[in-house]
């Protein structure tokens, strides 16, 4: 039996095709744009994550031979947060708000009016945050009402997948959390929310978790991917715990690390966890009766790129990162913030700014490139010691994922900076790989989420944090925590001076 895994992300839909063992045997993948219309807006067309996943899976179906009546289930993750609105015909009335928009300052600070954000936190887990579905649909209303009174169903953009594969409305839990409309502690829609925000119930499809059956492929989805009809589609996950099964971050004391253009920190824990200012994500996890904690620093690989292409055109990666080995630790007082797109954790603050501070006339580039190393590695860490905060066990184990991963430089770095051994696994297919795991549980290949990731990750490497560096580490730290308070009121004067 085969499995398949889609994850429709801002920039490319995949399909992965596993095998029973785990073993991949096709991918494909289709690219595709998002639109910024107006400063701190992002959208995309929902037919853009359809058409995405009919060609790749189209593609991995043709690369793998295989004949599609072997599929045993879809399992469907993507772009968390997401808006997208539905007529009464199921068809899109406007372009996606995505994840990255910030448009919606005014309906969190409303949000948090109406219901208090105490309350909020209490109830959902998290503040209102910018990103978050509810104050996108609190946007639409009072912006767009003409469109906000057509609107018969509110989906994410991996459930409007979903439905046009199955014809059915439907989402995980762990992709409802991000909508700041569940119920952390019930996993169930939140009456108190919906009431206090005026979105009506019905409005919202049914939750499931991310191992069950949520519906099977209809005779039209048949026909435009070449699955088979009948093909049973499971809940899948959001992308991020969607990724932490695809590494097997499934259990209290392990963390994924992914680095890439962002950097998530994702803790599960067996209870509804949550930081009572809302500092972390906390959501529901694809597996039953799992939670999970969650940072995200929104410039991780992302500031090495925007370092390298600017500082360093044309270098590779490799010759880039090289010369820093020999700068010694703490970059000879060179701190970086690494805020160059704002930050979610532990600042929500889309104005906040990055920095180098500390620079002399002895530093160079490569000095620079190690602090670009070590100023991700603090603000990753900043995660860490809020999970500490909220009663989460010991980390025993960080699976780090992702292109700065590659990096055994930067994965000394983490591992001194957190404390923690690093290890890489043998699965590199993240969220796809991971809502293939689910589809496998769904179509009764494994018990259980468990059974899955036991049965086919291992660990392929690992990196120890060597004692020296970690207290050297520890004091550069704490200068580094000092940077964000300190600039704030900087950042919000030289904003006004920004197009
Ligand atoms: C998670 C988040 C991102 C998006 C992007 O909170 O915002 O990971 O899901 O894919």
């Amino acid at each position: 039996m085969y499995l398949i895994g889609i994850d429709s992300s801002t920039t490319a839909t995949k399909s992965l095709i596993i095998d029973g063992d785990g073993e991949i045997v096709a991918v494909g993948a289709a690219e595709y744009p998002f639109e910024t219309p107006h400063p701190l807006w992002s959208e995309q067309h929902p037919d853009l994550w359809w058409e995405g996943t009919v060609s790749s899976m189209r593609a991995a179906l043709e690369q793998s031979g295989i004949d599609a009546a072997e599929v045993g289930a879809v399992g469907v993750s993507g772009q968390m947060h997401g808006l997208v609105l539905l007529d009464e015909d199921g068809v899109p009335l406007r372009p996606s708000i995505l994840w990255n928009d910030q448009r919606t300052g005014k309906q969190c600070d409303d949000m948090r009016l109406w219901l208090g954000k105490e309350n909020l936190v209490r109830i959902t887990g998290n503040d209102a945050l910018a990103g978050f579905t509810a104050p996108k649909i609190l946007w639409v209303k009072e912006n767009e009402p003409e469109i906000y009174s057509r609107v018969r169903q509110i989906l994410l953009p991996k459930d409007y997948v979903r439905y046009k594969l199955t014809d059915d409305f439907a989402t995980d839990k762990a992709g409802a959390g991000g909508t700041s409309l569940l119920e952390l502690a019930t996993r169930a829609w939140s009456p108190t929310v919906l009431a206090a925000l005026e979105i009506a119930p019905d409005l919202l499809p049914p939750t499931h978790e991310g191992t069950q059956v949520t519906g099977v492929i209809s005779a039209e989805a048949a026909e435009a991917t070449g699955l088979r009809a009948g093909t049973p589609v499971v809940g899948g996950g959001g992308d991020q715990s969607a990724q932490a099964v695809g590494v097997g971050a499934i259990e209290e004391g392990i963390v994924a690390l992914t680095l890439g253009t962002s950097g998530v920190v994702f803790a599960t824990a067996n209870e509804p966890f949550y930081e009572p200012e809302g500092r972390l994500h906390a959501f529901p996890h694809a597996l039953p009766g799992k939670w999970h904690l969650m940072g995200v620093m929104l410039s991780a690989a992302g500031s090495l790129r925007w370092h390298r292409d600017t500082l360093a055109p044309g270098t590779e990666f490799d010759d880039l990162v090289a010369p820093a080995a020999d700068v010694p630790i703490g970059s000879e007082g060179l701190l970086f913030l690494p805020y160059l797109t704002g930050e979610r954790t532990p600042h929500p603050d889309p104005f906040a700014r990055g920095a180098f501070v500390g620079l002399t006339v002895r530093h160079g580039l490569p000095h620079m490139t190690r602090a670009v190393l070590e100023g991700v590695a603090f603000g990753l860490r900043d995660s860490f010691t809020l999970m500490q905060g909220v009663g989460l066990g010991e980390i025993g184990q960080v699976r780090v994922s992702g292109g700065g991963a590659r990096s055994a430089l930067w994965r000394q770095v983490l591992a001194d900076v957190l404390g923690s051994e690093l290890v890489t696994v043998n699965t590199t297919e993240g969220a796809a790989y991971g809502a293939a795991l689910l589809a496998g549980v769904g179509a009764g290949v494994w018990p259980d989420g468990e059974s899955a990731c036991a049965a086919t990750i291992r660990v392929t490497g690992s990196t120890t944090p060597k004692a020296d560096a970690v207290a050297a580490y520890q004091k550069q730290y704490e200068l580094y925590q000092g940077l964000y308070p300190a600039l704030r009121a900087t950042f919000d004067g030289v904003r006004q001076g920004e197009a």
